[in-house]
C-alpha cells in the first residue's frame, strides 16, 4: 500500500486525523479471503506496470465450484488481477507480477511452467465476444485439436457438441455448424466463445465483464449458465454490475485503487459491507 496522505484525504472526504489514520491502517483486506477447498491460491501479489504499481498485495482463494466475483470502480485493477491468474499479463509489455498464484498446488509463475496450456487450464472470456472468424464448428474444435485432445474425427464431432450443449448454444446451432461464428448475435458469439474455453477441459474459468456488450435477454442466458457451469469449473467474474454479481457469485471481492479492500460472502458484502469503501461503493456515493 503506497498510498499519500493527500490522496487518502481526496478519496475519503474530511476527516480527523484519528479517522484518517485508522482509516489508513485499515486498507488490508477485511474478511476471508480464503476458500474452504481452493482451486487457486493468490499470496501477497503485486502487479506493476514499468514503474506504476496497480496491484498492492492482493491474496485471494478462488474455490471448487464458486463464483467470485470482483467489483470496484473503474481502474481499480480487476481486470489487471484478473489476468494474472492465467498469466496474460505475459504479454503486455513492461508487465510485472510477484508474489504467489498457486492452481492446485502448483506456482503458476515457475519458469519451468509453459503458460500454454496453462491458458487451457485457466481459460479466459472476454468483455466483447472475440470468435475466430472461422466455422462455428471449427471455433469449438480449434483448442482440442491444438492440444491433441482426440483421437478421431468422431470424438471431436462429440466433444464439440458436448461443449455446445454445455454452453447452452448446441440446440441454436445443431443445423448450422458449418456457418461463420461470427454471423451468430452478441449472446451467441459468447456462448460460443465459452463453448470454446470448456472445449479443452479448463478448471477454471476467468470472466472479464463477459455482459457488458449484451443486450438483457442475452445476460440473463449467460447469468444462468454461469450458475450451471460452477457445477463444474471454478469461476472468477469480473463485473462493473452490482445486480450481476449479486445474482451469480457467491462470494464477492471489492477493489480499490490496486487494493482488495474486502472480500466475503456475496450476501454479505451487499447487506452488510464491515470496510467503509465497500460501503460508499455498494450505496452508490462512490465509483
Ligand atoms: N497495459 C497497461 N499498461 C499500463 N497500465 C495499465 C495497463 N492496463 C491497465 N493499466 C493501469 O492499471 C490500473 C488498473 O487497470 P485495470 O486492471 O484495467 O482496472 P479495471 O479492470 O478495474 O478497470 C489502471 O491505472 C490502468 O490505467
Ligand atoms: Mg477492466
Amino acid at each position: 500500500m503506497n498510498i499519500t496522505v493527500d490522496e487518502m484525504e481526496k478519496m475519503t472526504g474530511a476527516m480527523s486525523s484519528a479517522e484518517l489514520a485508522s482509516e489508513r491502517h485499515s486498507r488490508t483486506t477485511v474478511g476471508d479471503f480464503t476458500a474452504a477447498d481452493p482451486r487457486m491460491t493468490c499470496r501477497n501479489v503485486d502487479v506493476w506496470y514499468g514503474s506504476k504499481q496497480a496491484i498492492n498485495g492482493v491474496s485471494l482463494d478462488i474455490g471448487k465450484n464458486e463464483v467470485v466475483s470482483m467489483i470496484g470502480p473503474s481502474g481499480c485493477g480487476k481486470s489487471t488481477f484478473l489476468r494474472c491468474l492465467n498469466r496474460m499479463n505475459d504479454t503486455i509489455d513492461g508487465c510485472r507480477v510477484t508474489g504467489s498464484i498457486q492452481l492446485d498446488g502448483q506456482e503458476i509463475y515457475d519458469k519451468s511452467l509453459d503458460p500454454v496450456p496453462l491458458r487451457a487450464q485457466v481459460g479466459m472470456v472476454f468483455q466483447k465476444p472475440n470468435p475466430f472468424p472461422k466455422s462455428i464448428y471449427e471455433n469449438v474444435a480449434y483448442g482440442p485439436r491444438i492440444h491433441g485432445l482426440t483421437n478421431s474425427k468422431a470424438e471431436l464431432d462429440e466433444l464439440v457438441e458436448s461443449s455446445l450443449e454445455k454452453a447452452g448454444l448446441w440446440k441454436e446451432v445443431k443445423d448450422r455448424l458449418d456457418q461463420p461464428g461470427t454471423g451468430l448475435s452478441g449472446g451467441q458469439q459468447q456462448r460460443l466463445c465459452i463453448a470454446r474455453t470448456i472445449a479443452v477441459s479448463p478448471e477454471v474459468i476467468l470472466m472479464d465483464e463477459p455482459c457488458s456488450a449484451l443486450d438483457p435477454i442475452a445476460t440473463a442466458i449467460i447469468e444462468e449458465l454461469i450458475d450451471e457451469l460452477r457445477a463444474n469449473y471454478s469461476i472468477a467474474i469480473v463485473t462493473h454490475s452490482m445486480q450481476q454479481a449479486a445474482r451469480v457469485s457467491q462470494r464477492t471481492a471489492y477493489f480499490h485503487l490496486g487494493d482488495l479492500i474486502e472480500v466475503g460472502e456475496t450476501n454479505q458484502i451487499f447487506t452488510n459491507p464491515q470496510h467503509r469503501l465497500t460501503e460508499d461503493y455498494i450505496t452508490g456515493r462512490f465509483g
